[in-house]
């Protein structure tokens, strides 16, 4: 039996990259795929070579009439919807706040982080009604602290500290820290102190 039987999923931002890679392996591994983007022609083309448990939806993320419609539409071909990958996404324009176009900084928070609240909306009632389910939301470390080359994604944390060169402004640079204190044993830890 292979690891994704029976499961039904919509992977966003299918058309290429990182999106096309995951509907690969979720095929591979038994899944029925509904494969989104607001790229047709790449998406049709994938779903083709996939075979059978792989169809198409178009669909803008920040949409929430293009949600309904990728949720219905899956239901009806392979049944409840039981695994959603947020996975569309831009990086936006590199700028520095003060420069940064609010109508730029605006989309990337629509495509990357409000697509994902509609997502997760549109697909929760059908995952209650398979009794299961799991949501895959995918961002990047450019959230999670400063960044020096300033793009919309990183915005919470970025330039409010001087470019310098030590490992503190780099892209992601905190959020390796805390993962690696995360990981470290830590002193005096017993096996049965949780
Ligand atoms: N590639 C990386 O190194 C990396 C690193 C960190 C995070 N990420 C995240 O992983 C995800 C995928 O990255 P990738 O490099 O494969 O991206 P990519 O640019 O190769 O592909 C993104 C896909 O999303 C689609 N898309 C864009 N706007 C859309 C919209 N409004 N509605 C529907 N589809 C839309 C595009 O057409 C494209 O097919 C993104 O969320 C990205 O932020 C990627």
């Amino acid at each position: 039996m292979a690891r994704l039987d029976n499961k039904v999923a919509i992977i966003t931002g299918a058309g290429r990259g990182m999106g096309a890679s995951h509907a690969r392996r979720f095929i591979k591994e038994g899944a029925k795929v509904t494969l989104t983007d607001v790229n047709e022609v790449a998406i049709r083309e994938l779903a083709e070579e996939l075979g059978d448990n792989a169809r198409y939806t178009v669909q803008d993320v920040t949409k929430a009439e293009d949600w309904r419609r990728a949720v219905e539409e899956t239901e009806t071909a392979f049944g409840d919807v039981t695994v959603l990958v947020n996975n569309a996404g831009i990086l936006g324009p590199i700028a520095k706040t003060a420069d940064l176009d609010e109508d730029d900084y605006l989309k990337v928070c629509a495509i990357n982080q409000h697509s994902q609240f509609l997502g997760m909306k549109a697909v929760i009632p059908s995952m209650q009604r398979a009794g299961t389910g799991s949501i895959v939301n995918i961002l990047s470390l450019a959230v999670c602290g400063p960044t020096t080359d300033s793009r919309a994604l990183g915005l919470r944390g970025q330039q409010v500290r001087d470019p310098g060169d030590d490992e503190g402004d780099r892209p992601g640079a905190r959020a390796r820290q805390h993962s690696r204190e995360l990981r470290a044993p830590r002193p005096h830890q017993h096996a049965d102190d949780g």
